[in-house]
């Protein structure tokens, strides 16, 4: 069986960015030898999910400094990237870092070297909490998993976080339900691509059927990934969770969400303060060429919708799982990579 290609290759100065537009018919790279070329695949889809944007932007970061060096020309960088995909936090993660480092005199070469760093820690945190998420699947033997969007290898460049854990279940998972998700599909056309390729067993589910599913018994426990969770346990992710939570809460089913360190945003308290990302009406009214809705009809379309922490029984991270009312009695430190008391 053919393994699931490398969504990021960084080759002599360019990025070979996979195209998931194209996912699951084709497997084709866009080539980005610029800044401006990895903002067009960040903007345009071609890549995606939350940690992926992350590394790619510090990719981008990387081509752009390498015209000009100095900390204007990232900053500047900075700024139109953060514009682009508002919710996932992982961009200020990985801009960060890169950020502190330049302040501290670091040159083109060590910012190459820590760019790769990231990237592989990355795909370490997603063998981490595959690994928290197994201990939990195999205590409490889930069996039917139903989960949303795509968080595996094409949204982390590792095994995944909620797909990671599922990846790591795999002997004792007998069914995963993967919702639609629409507009973009992230669902039927990656996740449902990901899983078949790990022969994993899977069905495709129309997202409006998941409370159904969970009302005939059909589901033992969901899994979802995360765009950013908030020091107090809030989480944005794709549209579509907080109706699945609401849904799990009714039923008596656990919701669970696997997120690595560098999608919790420390700094921000309470959903007044995420940005929920607004994007275009043509993704819902159509696909390509093809459209399903007048092209005078109105949308609505926020991307991102925000889950209470109550509703949400554990958060599988790469650093251990957390009851998110946990999380803000605890501080992370990432140079010493703990947690200690707040
Ligand atoms: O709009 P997308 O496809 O970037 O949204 C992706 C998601 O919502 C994922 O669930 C999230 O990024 C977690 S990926 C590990």
């Amino acid at each position: 069986m053919k393994s699931i290609p490398e969504p990021l290759i960084f080759r002599k100065n360019k990025l070979y960015i996979l195209d998931q537009r194209k996912i699951p018919f084709k497997e084709k790279y866009f080539v980005a030898s610029s800044f401006c070329d990895v903002k067009v695949a960040i903007k345009n889809m071609i890549l995606r999910g939350a940690p992926l944007i992350g590394i790619a932007g510090a990719y981008g970061i990387l081509l752009g400094l390498r015209k000009k060096f100095n900390l204007d020309n990232f900053y500047k960088m900075k700024e139109s990237l953060l514009l682009l995909r508002k919710t996932p936090y992982n961009l200020n993660y990985t801009l960060s870092i890169l950020e502190r480092l330049i302040k501290n005199g670091a040159g083109y070469k060590d910012l190459e070297k820590e760019v790769e760093n990231i990237f592989e820690q990355e795909k370490i945190r997603c063998e981490r909490i595959g690994k928290n998420g197994f201990k939990i699947f195999k205590e409490k033997q889930y069996k039917k998993i139903l989960t949303h969007c795509n968080t595996g290898k094409l949204a982390t460049g590792g095994i995944g976080t909620a797909l990671g854990v599922i990846y790591k279940s795999k002997k004792i998972i007998e069914m995963v339900y993967v919702t639609e998700t629409r507009p973009y599909f992230q669902g039927a056309r990656l996740t449902s691509y990901e899983l078949f390729k790990l022969n994993i067993p899977f069905k495709i589910i129309l997202d409006g059927e998941a409370s159904f599913l969970m009302q005939k018994g059909e589901v033992d426990a969901i899994i979802v990934g995360a765009d950013r969770i908030t020091q107090d346990g809030y989480l944005a992710n794709k549209v579509g969770t907080l109706s699945l939570a609401i849904s799990a809460k009714e039923f008596g089913i656990p919701f669970y969400v696997a997120s690595p360190v560098s999608t919790i945003d420390f700094n921000t308290k309470g959903i007044e303060n995420i940005q929920i990302e607004e994007r275009r009406g043509d993704e819902v009214k159509g696909w390509g060429k093809t459209k399903w809705v007048l092209e005078n009809f109105d949308v609505i379309y926020y991307s991102f919708d925000l889950t209470p922490p109550y509703l949400i029984k554990n958060i599988i991270t790469d650093y251990g799982n957390f009851n998110p009312n946990e999380l803000k009695m605890v501080q992370f430190h990432e140079e010493r990579k703990e947690f200690t008391n707040a």
